[in-house]
């Protein structure tokens, strides 16, 4: 099983976040980034941020009144609904 760091870029932290885990829990773990969050699901949209590098998996659906196809072409993602494929950087929305 293997462990990625994730960087938030603006907030100049960085956390583990193992691959089976999802972005936003290993967030809220570890107590650092900009943590916001509401229903942990992909529906609310608040924990969207912007991938500036690395790989992830969309594993739940992302509401698409809050993503776009072409928004998440462009990297946006729900924190709540991605895993790591490894080291990652993000930044804040908007
Ligand atoms: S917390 Fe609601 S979409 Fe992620």
């Amino acid at each position: 099983m293997g462990t990625f760091l994730v960087t938030v870029e603006d907030a100049r932290v960085t956390f583990p976040c193992k691959e089976d885990e999802f972005v936003m829990g290993a967030m809220l773990h570890a107590g650092k980034g900009p943590v916001r969050y509401g229903c942990c699901g992909g529906g609310c949209g608040i924990c969207k941020m912007r991938v500036v590098s690395g790989d992830y998996e969309v594993v739940k659906p992302m509401s698409r009144a809050h993503i776009s196809e072409a928004q998440e072409a462009d990297g946006l993602v729900l924190t709540c609904c991605v895993k790591p494929r490894g080291d990652l950087t993000l930044g804040r929305w908007p």
